[in-house]
């Protein structure tokens, strides 16, 4: 009751400042975005608390929650604090002003699902487990799931918005434009993410569908490139810009995609390795390096953005012929990784960055400011390197739960020991009795009784 009571009352005051709060707009000149003020110190307080929050904080807070780990609910109790303070400066800020924007206009969609989140997990922690309650643990507990998988990508797009809000950045004819470029570049991210998470903790994943890699990567290339094919031109109308490049590399990619899926099996209907996708990734990269650009910066930008693409389909290339030699994984259990494989995943971060980082707009900021395009360049792969860095360390923290290492095998033998104990995937497991007491330290009380068939140790602990 009373913790209903707290969130009707927290929900109650944030929409009061939502309504007590004003835009001025009084100093924006007829025509711009914002005004000429340089951003206040309150709005520079809620820029870092929400990235903090929402960009470190809450998915940390994820994985702890998918190890079942005690620190997921003080580690998410404490983001949240955090973003409702982040959320009252973003109202009190003075200092810039700025028209409508899409950044405020989204802001109530991550704090509605963050608040459904957090009732959701109050929810789970009272252990309401008798009679109704016990029968709707199972669905809560997979709501619970996916919207706290969902909320660092919609922390994403709302970080997004604050960046162009925050520099009055792609209204009116730069839309376009920033849609491409913001929408193409969290794909290639997002695609260097999916991929690092099936290097490092997916192989045996990947094993179990039957499938190889590139069938899944194929299929979504496919299917992206039927969209392109028809949404890159306004069809009746003439060609103008880039549409005709835009339109066939829509057209490359269902052709080849289609190619890699026929591909993707061998003639027994075994799950077998191919080169389409990295080809695709090559074809890319050379498509838009070429693309005209108005500004030499914006040029030279754009082609160090299609060297990396192309550099990622090309180190892809050789990782599955050379490295993997058509092998699915590096070593049979799946658990093992050879160095050159990060190589194509971490340049699909930096190939994302470039190009969230080559529109128009900031190309004239930049350019206006003298910066040239070898510091920048640098400056978006430091970004990239950054966020590759956070999501190994963030797999690492789930591995290191889901299989663990025994400590005092690893002092013995570190070498021998992981494949001495006979175990399928080549890791020491702890002894059954330190790996309950483990659970119990970790997990007292937070639990559920059908937990057990969800968690990632006790995936592995019945594969394995
Ligand atoms: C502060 C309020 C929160 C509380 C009290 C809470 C509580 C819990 C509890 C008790 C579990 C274990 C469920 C079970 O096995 O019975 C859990 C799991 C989980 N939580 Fe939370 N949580 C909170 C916020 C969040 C947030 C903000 C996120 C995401 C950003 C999140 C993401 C997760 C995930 C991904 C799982 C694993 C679910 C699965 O494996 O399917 N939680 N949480
Ligand atoms: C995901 C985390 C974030 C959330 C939930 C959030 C939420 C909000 C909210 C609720 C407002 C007030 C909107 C209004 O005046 O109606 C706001 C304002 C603002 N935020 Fe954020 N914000 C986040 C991250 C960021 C980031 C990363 C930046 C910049 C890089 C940023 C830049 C701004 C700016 C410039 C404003 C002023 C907009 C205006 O006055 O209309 N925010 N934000």
């Amino acid at each position: 009751m009373a913790t209903r009571r707290a969130v009707i009352f927290a929900a109650t005051a944030i929409l009061g400042t939502v309504k007590a709060h004003e835009h001025h707009t009084d100093h924006i000149e007829e025509g711009n975005a914002i005004s000429d003020d340089p951003i206040d110190s309150i709005l520079w307080m809620h820029i870092l608390i929400q990235c903090l929050a929402w960009g470190v904080l809450f998915p940390t807070g994820m994985v702890l929650g998918i190890i079942r780990s005690r620190w997921h609910v003080p580690l998410q109790s404490t983001a949240t604090v955090l973003s409702v303070v982040g959320w009252f400066l973003g109202h009190k800020h003075k200092g810039r002003q700025f028209a409508p924007n899409v950044h405020a206009a989204f802001a109530p969609s991550p704090m509605l699902l963050l608040f459904l989140q957090v009732a959701l997990g109050v929810y789970l922690k009272l252990h309401l487990e008798r009679g109704f309650h016990g029968r709707i643990r199972g669905v809560i507990v997979k709501c619970h799931g996916v919207v706290g998988k969902l909320l660092p990508v919609v922390a994403w797009v709302q970080m997004l918005f604050g960046g162009i809000t925050a520099l009055g950045f792609c209204r009116g004819d730069h839309l376009g434009q920033c849609l491409a470029h913001f929408i193409m570049g969290s794909a290639f991210i997002a695609y260097g993410i999916v991929l690092t998470i099936l290097l490092l903790v997916g192989q045996l994943w990947i094993k179990r569908t039957g499938r190889s890699q590139e069938f899944f990567d194929s299929l979504v290339i496919a299917a992206w490139g039927c969209v392109n094919t028809f949404t890159e031109h306004r069809w009746g109308g003439p060609w103008v810009h880039n549409d005709l490049q835009h339109t066939s590399m829509g057209i490359i990619w269902w052709s080849a995609g289609l190619v890699g899926i026929w591909l993707s099996k061998d003639r027994q209907g075994r799950p077998k390795r191919n080169l389409i996708p990295g080809i695709v990734i090559l074809m890319t990269g050379y498509a838009m390096s070429a693309h005209p650009q108005n500004l030499p910066l914006s040029t030279m930008v754009h082609s160090v953005f299609g060297y990396t693409l192309m550099g990622a389909g090309l180190t892809r290339i050789i990782e599955i012929s050379f490295v993997l030699k058509d092998k699915p994984s590096y070593s049979p259990d799946g658990m093992e990784t050879h160095s050159f494989q990060y190589l194509p995943v971490f340049l699909l971060y930096a190939s994302g960055f470039l190009f969230m980082g080559a529109t128009e707009e900031q190309m004239k900021l930049l350019s206006d400011a003298n910066v040239t395009h070898v510091s920048y360049v640098l400056i978006l792969y430091s970004i990239a390197f950054i966020l590759f860095l956070f999501v190994n360390m963030l797999l690492n923290l789930y591995s290191a739960y889901a299989w663990p290492v025994d400590p005092v095998k690893a002092k013995l033998d570190p070498e021998r020991a992981p494949r001495a104990n006979g175990h399928a995937n080549g890791h020491a497991r702890p002894s059954r009795t330190s790996l309950r007491d483990a659970e119990e330290f970790e997990l007292e009380g937070l639990m559920s009784d059908d937990e057990g068939l969800d968690s990632p140790r006790r995936k592995n602990a019945t594969s394995g």
